[in-house]
């Protein structure tokens, strides 16, 4: 079956317009308020951030909403890659849709790996001559043995993050959110400099419904079918890299797709487009065991180990990753694209200096 589809230039917001037309969600000036603390204090240790953003954004139908499109995510990259990115002594501001995976508690996702089922009731016998003090129950709740040495090692990591207070989390749950939150979350970012780092994970839709054509109610059905025209949603990108970080950052975006064939050629078109430092390219079905990073090539960031490729244009670096989930089943990709992305943005940073 073949799809048509048709986008008019009317529909086409800029990211200005569309600031000036939809409402800010309203706990944005709480959230900012919260972050600009948060970047302010890593300012001042030196610390590098990252922006995470992870999940997929919702396009509501009706202002009291019962009906939503939603985009695909389980926000599984985004908070396995925060999880790296704190190992590597980054501040991580995480921006998620509300109820998707996060860092550390991932794992121990409900529908994979409940929590509940590897505590194990205990009872405690009352110690000789003892009547007990009423006051605590005669249980202990202890924790499977077999589950013990990873429990360990994630709420060693949850309890250092915590301790140290290298992580911010933000909600969103509709694109409108979404967009808003990154535009304020990117001012506020903007006094690192080159210590910024945006990691763009979060699966953002592509069309959305203004506020002013939306219905206020339920939309009732028994009138045939339902026809509902969408704008389509500013290209954030070219605004964030340019006018919103000065150019300074270094901004990393994420690019699915179904045929791994257009991983590449849509990943170097959206480089030449939105003028932002690496595209990562997964698809659908390998994206736990094989990526591909797009950069343009800059032998300051790239420093000696690129090498050229015959893959797509020679204007661009290509490096796949790929990981043997066979040999090792633990292994997790994000381990290792992360590590090759903070070896490019400690070079991005030096570049400058030098
Ligand atoms: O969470 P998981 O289940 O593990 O899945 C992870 C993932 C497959 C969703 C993730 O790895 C991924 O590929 N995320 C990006 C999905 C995607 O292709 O999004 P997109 O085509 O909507 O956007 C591409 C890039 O442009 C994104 O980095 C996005 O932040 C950016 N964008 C998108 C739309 C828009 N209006 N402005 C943007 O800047």
């Amino acid at each position: 079956m073949s799809v048509e589809t048709t986008v008019t230039t009317e529909s086409t917001f800029s990211a200005e317009r569309y600031f000036a037309t939809q409402p800010p969600p309203p706990s944005l000036e709480q959230d900012v308020l919260h972050v600009r603390q948060f970047v302010q204090r890593h300012a001042k240790a030196g610390r590098k951030v990252v922006l995470v953003t992870s999940g997929g954004t919702t396009v509501p139908l009706e202002l009291n909403v019962v009906r939503f499109l939603d985009n695909f995510s389980a926000g599984t990259r985004g908070a396995t890659s925060a999880e790296y990115f704190l190992k590597a002594d980054y501040a991580v501001i995480f921006m998620h849709r509300q109820f998707s995976l996060q860092p550390f508690s991932r794992h121990y996702s409900h529908s994979t790996h409940p929590f509940l089922d590897f505590l194990e009731i205990e009872k405690v016998e009352p110690e000789q001559g003892s009547s007990g003090d009423g006051a605590s129950p005669p249980y202990n709740i202890t924790v499977t043995p077999s589950e013990r040495p990873q429990l360990l090692e994630v709420l060693t990591a949850y309890k250092a993050v915590h301790k140290e207070g290298t992580l911010h989390t933000l909600t969103f749950v509709t694109v409108n959110d979404y967009l808003w939150l990154l535009r304020a979350v990117s001012h506020e970012l903007a006094i690192l400099g080159r210590n910024a780092l945006y990691y763009l994970a979060a699966a953002v839709s592509d069309f959305f419904l203004p506020r002013q054509r939306m219905s206020e109610h339920k939309i009732q059905s028994g009138k045939g079918s339902l026809h509902i025209e969408m704008d389509e949603v500013p290209k954030i990108l070219k605004p964030l890299a340019k006018e919103w970080t000065r150019g300074e950052a270094f901004i990393v975006s994420f690019k699915l797709e179904t045929d791994p064939t257009l991983l590449i050629p849509k990943s170097q078109v959206a480089l030449a487009r939105y003028g932002h430092q690496v595209v990562i390219g997964n698809d659908l079905h390998h994206r736990k065991f094989q990526v591909v990073l797009v950069s343009p090539r800059n032998k300051q960031v790239d420093g000696d180990t690129a090498q050229p490729t015959s893959e797509g244009d020679s204007k661009y670096r290509v490096s796949w990753i790929r990981i043997d989930l066979a040999k090792d089943p633990k292994k997790e990709i994000e381990e290792d694209i992360v590590g090759e992305l903070v070896r490019r943005h400690r070079r991005w940073i030096d570049s400058s200096e030098a």
